[in-house]
């Protein structure tokens, strides 16, 4: 998922290829370019990496446009393959596009454009957009009003540029929901993603806002409005980052970026499976599947966690009795399922090798076996009998973040999904968890910053302690599992996550002045006893941090106050805050972030 646009005096294609090296770290399974010569509209595309996109350019004859664009794509639905690749022309060749996002009504869009006899080669909801332009084309006076035309009904998050043989030397681009940059050059201009892929060119930047529109060509640009083409005054940013930073989008690490991408992560999950108006979930990958009698949960790390607090929403909402099975005990133990049950495997990189045997056992037995996977096309989700796509974009430091949150949604909107199916969820839950999901983009983006500056301070305390522990009670369980879990992976201090309740059963005896812990002590019906086992840490003189929302009144070393949410979902709110403190914690003691050793990111041996 990389864009890049071209207009200017160099041949084009190369500075394109160039371009889509430098957004590389952003993950892709194909390529594709396109450009105008000889009033010829030509595209080249190739699954796989870029040196297969160069192969099969170098079998096209010179190119000598000087003005081009290119994408290298990271499925989000549709396989990785040559046909799903963009660009995208439209069936009359008028016009490519490349594109980034997801066109949310493009099921809609499409129903619409098969009835006036287009015909679609790809699964890609670019296809239809770029068929949808030239429709708008046919009755209106340029290719830019079609452009905006079209772009008005297309629902959803996207980055997407043009080019077209009427005009050989303009691109148009546009965004919603989707980053879009311009570079401003001399005699060269700019449009693609993200900044690293016009940098050795340019640091004169603009960035370009939802609903906003370009129009560039080698000597000029132009911003407007989708809505109206109102022209918008831009200012021309210069910005200092190297190319290290810029792929970083000014973070420090990649973890740091991905934690900071959750906002974003919850609206994009959420794209195109809730009808807000009608209070509805749909999951199309699960219609054709019975609600399960049983559900067993496999999966390892972050995704473990998940799993155990999606059991919560599960049980509660939906009536599904869950278990929740390390894969790789799983594998190896006598397990009983039943016909009527189904597993639903949940990873990342779909590649994990206990989950993917975990999966295949599942199916020997015949039983049904959804999957909760990230990367689109990896083994697990091709050998699934379902797949759900998290959505998530590509998760790059070692540590999982984003995926966690969205992994989280997703097990949401199956617990609300089922819920209604077998009608076990009271509409008032039903109401108040989608309000709840809905707020949660906007509550969090403006209470990471804040997170991160307590989080700094709190590193800053507690990051010389040899052992930590963390705790938490009920949905706070697994969250408190995953707090010491990403504590141990970056900052290599010791950490155990533990049920608050169990604590008494042993692990107090560690308790002392230098054992700090970490409570989860949200506001919810367990505060009471989370409290009681937060006076027991502090009868034997341990220092204690509580996690916890407003109005809640528990005295400790370091109170860390962040906005509440309602019921289980203040979940997506506690877990960034463990996030930033890891992260602040080994970026403190000057640990390698992105790349903790010992760890892999994907784990394909047993
Ligand atoms: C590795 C990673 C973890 C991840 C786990 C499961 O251990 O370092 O961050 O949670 O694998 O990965 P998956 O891709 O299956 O979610």
């Amino acid at each position: 998922c990389g864009i890049i646009g071209y207009a200017g005096h160099r041949p084009a294609v190369p500075v394109v290829i160039e371009g889509l090296r430098r957004l590389e770290y952003r993950g892709y399974d194909s390529a594709g370019v396109a450009f105008v010569q000889n009033r010829e509209l030509n595209t080249v595309r190739a699954e796989g990496k870029l040196a297969a996109l160069e192969e099969r350019l170098a079998g096209c004859p010179n190119t000598v446009a000087t003005t081009g664009m290119g994408h290298t794509r990271w499925a989000t639905h549709g396989v990785p393959a040559e046909r799903n690749a963009h660009p995208h022309k439209s069936n009359d060749g008028s016009l490519a596009i490349v594109h980034n996002g997801i066109i949310e009504n493009y099921q809609e869009l499409k129903n619409d454009l098969l009835a006036k006899g287009y015909v679609f080669h790809s699964e890609t909801d670019t296809e239809v957009l770029a068929n949808l332009i030239a429709e708008g084309r046919k009755h209106t006076a340029t290719t830019l009003d079609a452009f905006a035309w079209a772009l008005r009904q297309a629902h959803g998050a996207y980055a997407v540029a043009l080019t077209t043989p009427e005009e050989p030397d303009v691109l148009y681009a546009a965004r919603l929901s989707a980053p879009l940059i311009l570079g401003v050059g001399t005699g060269e201009n700019f449009v693609a993603s993200d900044i690293p892929a016009f940098l050795p060119y340019t640091r004169d930047v603009v960035f370009l806002e939802d609903g906003e529109l370009v129009r560039l060509d080698a000597h000029s640009w132009k911003v407007m409005r989708i809505a109206d083409l109102s022209a918008v005054d831009k200012p021309v940013h210069h910005i200092q980052w190297d190319m290290q930073a810029a792929q970083k989008g000014g973070y420090k690490h990649f973890m740091l970026k991905e934690i900071f991408e959750q906002p974003k992560v919850v609206t994009d999950c959420l794209a195109g499976r809730v009808d807000w108006a009608r209070e509805e979930v749909t999951l199309p990958e699960l219609a054709a599947l019975p609600v399960p009698k049983r559900l067993h949960i496999v999966a390892c790390g972050t995704s473990l966690h998940a799993g155990m607090w999606g059991k919560h929403l599960l049980e509660s909402w939906a009536k599904v009795p869950v278990s929740v099975e390390i894969a790789s005990e799983f594998r190896y133990r006598d397990i009983l399922l039943d016909p009527e049950d189904m597993v639903l495997v949940i990873s990342q990189s779909g590649e994990t090798a206990d989950t993917l045997a975990g999966l295949r056992i599942a199916r020997e037995k015949g039983v049904k076996v959804a999957g909760l996977c990230n990367v689109v096309g990896s083994s697990i989700a091709r050998e699934a009998d379902a797949v759900i796509y998290t959505q998530a974009g590509p998760e790059i430091s070692v540590a999982s973040t984003k995926a966690m949150c969205s992994q989280m949604v997703l097990l949401t909107l199956l617990a609300l999904y089922w819920g209604r199916r077998k009608a076990t969820l009271a509409d008032d839950v039903r109401h108040e968890a989608l309000s709840a999901l809905r707020k949660l983009p906007g509550q969090l983006e403006s209470a990471l910053p804040g997170m991160r500056d307590e989080a700094q301070q709190l590193a800053r305390t507690y990051s010389k302690a040899r052992s930590f522990f963390y705790l938490g009670r009920g949905h706070c369980f697994p969250l408190a599992l995953e707090g010491a879990l990403k504590l141990k992976e970056i900052s290599y201090i010791h950490a155990e996550g533990y049920a608050s309740g169990e604590m008494k059963h042993g692990p107090i005896a560690l308790i002392d002045p230098e054992f700090p812990t970490f409570a989860l002590a949200l506001a919810d019906d367990l505060f009471p006893k989370v409290k009681s086992n937060i006076e027991e840490v502090q009868a034997r003189r341990g220092k204690v941090i509580a996690l916890t929302n407003p109005g809640v009144e528990v005295r400790v070393d370091n109170p860390w106050v962040v906005p509440a949410a309602w019921g289980p979902l203040a979940a997506f709110i506690a877990l960034p805050a463990l996030q930033l403190f890891s992260y602040e914690a080994a970026d403190y003691l000057g640990k390698d972030v992105d790349q903790p050793r010992n760890l892999a990111k994907s784990v394909t041996v047993e």
